[in-house]
């Protein structure tokens, strides 16, 4: 099933803007608290899956922060003492070329109902951008790339995301339909009357599951070659520098794959909880593939968060794959990832995946040359789940109720 991102788009038109003066500043240490207020209020329902630990792992621990000390990567509008905006950035480093670059992720734009619609986002997306070299930005609401654009982003090559449906039932058919529907009135209607009415989710599963059995009788995926041994790691060793420095000029523009991210990103974070595994040949390391299984709150999928190899080997990417499809079996209505490189794509193709969303990312550069760059290598980037923090908590349940 498609990401959850909910896009904003159905706010009642403003009629009178009453004049606020809002500071808008990067935001320090001490302001910590003010913050944790603020993402109460904004995130409401969803603000425990913003909570302190992930915050400290996120903002303060992050091993690719470069912010002066007292300073947190989160740039603030305040209104007197209150915090009613904001703009995180998930600092990071950034392969381009044969340079490595400080950069980082866009993320968490909120700002509260009572100061929307009044410029506040432009002038948080400027103040980050006049101090980050580099803002790149995943998946966003349309709102979000205007502010991009008007800092002249440029906007990279497509990046597909891909479902592989493995067991439809009603529950979660409808439990999708209203989560996407949260932010249209109307086709919020239309799926209630469908499913009321209609028993629509009831009717898809009877349709979809044979057509899905036959599948996996006809073409089922070929399991993990004999050659490739895949193992699970409770965290990641020198084998993966290796993999990292053999293998990361095949990537134009990336973001590193080293250890030191590889633990931070999967092993140290919070939540969600990942499983990783690595795949050697020969003795030697040639990949790893980082998977979640969902939480209770979320759809019941499972999701192949990043899968790393060289670009050429394609028999370490399908053998990822085939022991990703095994490792969630039929337990999963669907199986999601993201992949922005042919060589990748294709394989998830072959073994069943069809494509569900298409994401054209932005990059905001301070220097023209590097913009220039950039531009010219849009289609080159290494994208997956694991990038930005898309692989983040769905709640369903909140989002149908509080889209925004
Ligand atoms: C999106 C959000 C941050 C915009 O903040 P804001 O302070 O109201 O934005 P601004 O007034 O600075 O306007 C920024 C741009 O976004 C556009 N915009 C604002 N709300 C929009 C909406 N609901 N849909 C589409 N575009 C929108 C504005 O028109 C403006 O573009 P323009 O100058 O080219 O016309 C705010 O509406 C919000 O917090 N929404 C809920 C959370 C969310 O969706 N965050 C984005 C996640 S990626």
């Amino acid at each position: 099933m498609d990401d959850l991102r909910i896009s904003p788009e159905v706010e009642a038109p403003r009629p009178e803007i009453p004049a606020i003066a809002v500071e808008v500043r990067q935001g320090r240490a001490s302001d910590r608290d003010a913050i944790a207020t603020f993402l109460e209020r904004a995130y409401r329902r969803r603000a425990k899956y913003k909570g302190a630990a992930r915050w400290e792992w996120q903002f303060v621990s992050n091993p690719f922060s470069h912010q002066p000390t007292g300073l947190v990567p989160v740039w603030i509008a305040l209104d007197g003492d209150q915090v009613v905006g904001q703009i995180a950035v998930q600092e990071a480093i950034l392969q381009v070329g044969d340079e490595t670059l400080d950069a980082g992720w866009i993320l968490d734009v909120m700002i509260l109902p009572s100061h929307r619609g009044m410029g506040i986002g432009h002038r948080l997306y400027e103040a980050v951008a006049a101090d980050a070299p580099v803002l790149v930005t995943l998946t966003m609401a349309d709102a979000t790339r205007r502010m991009a654009e008007r800092l002249s982003a440029v906007t990279l090559d497509h990046v597909h995301q891909l479902t592989r449906w493995v067991r439809l039932d009603s529950q979660t058919i409808r439990r999708y339909l209203m989560v996407r529907t949260a932010t249209h009135p109307r086709a919020r209607v239309a799926v209630r009357l469908g499913c009321d009415v209609g028993q629509l989710h009831r009717l898809l599963p009877l349709v979809v599951n044979p057509v899905l059995w036959a599948r996996d009788r006809v073409r089922p995926s070929p399991g993990v070659s004999d050659s490739t041994r895949i193992a699970e790691v409770t965290r990641f060793g020198h084998n993966m520098d290796e993999l990292w420095e053999r293998t990361r000029r095949d990537y134009p523009v990336i973001f590193p794959r080293d250890a030191r991210f590889l633990n931070w990103r999967f092993v140290d974070s919070p939540q969600p909880r990942y499983r990783c595994f690595v795949a050697e040949r020969e003795g030697r390391t040639v990949g790893y593939v980082v998977l979640r299984h969902a939480e209770s709150v979320e759809l019941p999928e499972g999701h192949i968060v990043d899968l790393y190899a060289a670009r050429d080997d394609r028999q370490t990417i399908e053998d990822l794959v085939a022991h990703s499809i095994s490792f969630f079996g039929s337990d999963v209505a669907a199986l999601d990832a993201a992949a922005s490189m042919a060589e990748f794509e294709t394989v998830l193709r072959r073994h069943g995946f069809v494509r569900t969303r298409t994401h054209r990312p932005t990059c905001v550069c301070q220097d023209d040359g590097l913009r220039r760059r950039i531009a010219d290598l849009s289609g080159g980037w290494f994208f997956s789940k694991g990038d930005h923090d898309w692989d983040q908590i769905h709640d369903v349940e909140a989002l149908a109720e509080e889209p925004d």
